[in-house]
């Protein structure tokens, strides 16, 4: 085959998993295209990171935008069926289980054109997430399925997918952390929050279960409110976030959380610099789980489940729900007890994309 290869981003927890890949291939040689769904476009969800991550800009950018899922997914679909016929791709790799993912593992398919899903396998079991469907689409359709970990294999084994579709390559994501985690040190954000290192929580909150449901988020406010009578919490504010506090006149509320620092959304080499040295993590995001667990820094995690239970089984991470007593009990229990210790799974050593990497050459010829 010899059409370039074309990575897929679209939204902000892709950018971190797409640019080791970026690199790697770089350094390979492999004609490649850096494709920008825009599912996410403000400048602090998005170009941010491709600077932190030293990730050049891409190549094309489709322009999506805010939307229905349907309405995302379709125009996805429609721009990227037009790069396709045009660039004659020899593969194109999906990340994640955002909704550009789906749509473009999706034009694939009908195109013929070799697909491969990084991350993929995982699964909540939870079909009211909008995540959950994306994943379960993806996988069903895309022709190599790349795995984080063990239980990713067994739940693809258990769908019926044929042994050779899958392989498991490790979380490219933590290639991302370890990389930069040296970088992150010189970030300057501590001091610019007016917060001291070693000293206090960091929370994250976007999910709609969590965040569109009102009396879900004032539960967790209550939770909040008690936490920040003993440690400093920053909380950068996802739009959607930020939105929903609004409409639900929420707003001041938050804001009077005691020592509650509140920001923008962080970009990503000061994420990780307050994530490593916070005292704990609170937070309803995927990857956050597995940075955590590779950071060795305790985490609750504000869901009734998890598509990366090995953050749970081997890792650092705790599943409270959204319940305030069951938050307050568990973030009582890490700043009393240091919480769990957890190890580093498996092949989340760093080398994720090389192993992606080889395979993409195997596929491409
Ligand atoms: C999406 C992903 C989710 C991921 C999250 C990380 C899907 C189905 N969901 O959810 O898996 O964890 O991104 O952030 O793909 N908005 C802005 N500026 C932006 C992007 C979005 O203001 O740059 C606003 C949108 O107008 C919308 C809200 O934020 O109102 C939500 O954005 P959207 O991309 O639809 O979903 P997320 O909740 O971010």
């Amino acid at each position: 085959m010899t059409g370039p290869v074309i990575l897929v981003v679209g939204a902000r927890p892709n950018f971190m998993k797409i640019a080791p890949i970026h690199a790697e291939l770089a350094k390979r040689g492999i004609e490649q295209i850096l494709l920008h769904t825009g599912q996410h476009y403000d400048e602090n969800m998005s170009k941010v990171f491709f600077d932190d991550l030293g990730m050049p800009q891409p190549d094309i950018y489709l322009g999506i935008g805010s939307g229905s899922h349907a309405t995302q997914t379709a125009k996805v679909m429609v721009e990227f069926e037009k790069v396709c016929k045009e660039n004659n791709p020899s593969m194109v790799i999906v990340v994640g289980d955002v909704n550009s993912t789906v749509a473009c593992s999706m034009v694939c398919a009908k195109e013929w054109i070799p697909c491969a899903h990084v991350e993929a396998g995982l699964r909540s079991f939870d079909r009211e997430m909008p995540e959950e469907i994306n994943r379960l689409v993806t996988d069903a359709i895309a022709d190599y399925l790349l795995t984080p970990s063990p239980d990713g294999d067994e739940n693809l084994r258990n769908e019926g997918v044929a042994e050779d579709r899958i392989k498991r390559v490790g979380n490219v994501m933590i290639d991302s952390l370890f990389n930069n985690l040296e970088r992150a040190k010189a970030s300057t954000i501590h001091s610019d929050l007016g917060i001291e290192k070693g000293n206090y929580g960091v929370l994250t909150l976007h999910r709609p279960s969590n965040v569109d449901d009102k009396d879900a988020f004032i539960g967790i406010l209550e939770a909040l409110e008690k936490i920040g009578d003993r440690i400093s919490l920053v909380f950068p504010l996802h739009p959607r976030t930020k939105n929903r506090a609004e409409q639900f006149g929420l707003t001041q509320r938050l804001e009077s959380i005691p020592n509650i620092v509140l920001t923008g959304p962080a970009g990503y080499l000061d994420f990780v610099a307050l994530m490593a040295e916070s005292k704990i993590v609170l937070t309803d995001s995927g990857g956050l789980q597995e940075e955590t667990t590779a950071l060795g820094i305790p985490c609750l995690t504000l869901r009734e489940n998890t598509e990366r239970p090995v953050t749970v089984t081997e890792g650092t991470n705790t599943i409270v729900g959204n319940d305030t007593q069951v938050i307050l009990d568990a973030a009582n229990d890490v700043l009393d007890n240091g919480g769990k210790a957890g190890r580093i799974p498996d092949l989340w050593d760093g080398k994720t994309a090389q192993r992606i990497a080889d395979i993409i050459e195997e596929v491409i010829g």
